[in-house]
């Protein structure tokens, strides 16, 4: 395996500021170290769980899930081709994470990763749903580490993605501050929906 991970550049591909994934990736990239362990929540095209399983190493694990089965091939694929053997690729939704863990490791992820939205270049018609969203970021909860990490990019403008947006900020805002650090990675002066990176921080 290339042992050095393609670090995001702070700057985006216009030269501008990171994007959602950028601002995820960065935390993700300061955190992870060697031999951690963490869970990519939404794998669609393999990019996230590639630099994921990057970060972690040969001494690490990943476990990455999906709902279809094209952006299941389509990860291992991104996988096998980098040469990466320490990843797991799961064919299920992301609220069957627990299930999907081996019990010695509930409670002991470094960091979990959400992309929501549609896998690019397919169906924009499967998407991550407001209820089932929801139901993961608990569970995503129970399976973090204490002083683990979780980023959610949230995508409002598709369709279906403002109600998302509304409900993960509604959650993020009630989280108590005494158990989570919570902050937002936003443009503010764009008309549009902009993506936007929501980091959770689970007190150790
Ligand atoms: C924006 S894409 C993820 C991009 C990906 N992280 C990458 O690096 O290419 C969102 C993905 O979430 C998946 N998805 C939707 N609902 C899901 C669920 N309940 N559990 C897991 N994945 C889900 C979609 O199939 C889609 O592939």
């Amino acid at each position: 395996m290339n042992e050095i991970p393609t670090l995001p550049r702070l700057a985006s591909s216009t030269g501008g500021l990171p994007s959602a994934v950028g601002w995820a990736q960065l935390l993700m990239a300061d955190r992870l170290k060697k031999g951690d362990s963490a869970v990519d929540a939404t794998a669609g095209n393999g990019h996230d769980t590639l630099f994921l399983s990057r970060l972690v190493g040969d001494s690490g694990c990943i476990w990455a899930f999906d709902l279809q089965e094209a952006a299941v091939t389509e990860t291992k694929r991104r996988l096998s081709e980098a040469g990466i053997s320490n990843a797991r690729v799961i064919h299920a939704g992301h609220e069957t994470m627990k299930d999907h863990l081996p019990a010695g490791w509930h409670g002991k992820i470094n960091a979990i990763m959400f992309n929501l939205g549609y896998l690019p270049g397919s169906d924009k018609t499967v998407i991550t749903r407001t209820e089932t969203t929801l139901q993961a970021l608990a569970i995503a909860f129970e399976m973090l580490a204490p002083s683990g990490l979780l980023t959610i990019a949230v995508y409002p403008g598709h369709e279906g993605g403002s109600d998302e947006q509304r409900a993960i900020t509604e959650w993020a805002s009630a989280l108590p501050s005494r158990a989570f650090e919570v902050q937002l990675f936003r443009p503010i002066n764009r008309q549009a929906s902009p993506p936007e990176c929501w980091v959770v921080w689970k007190r150790g």
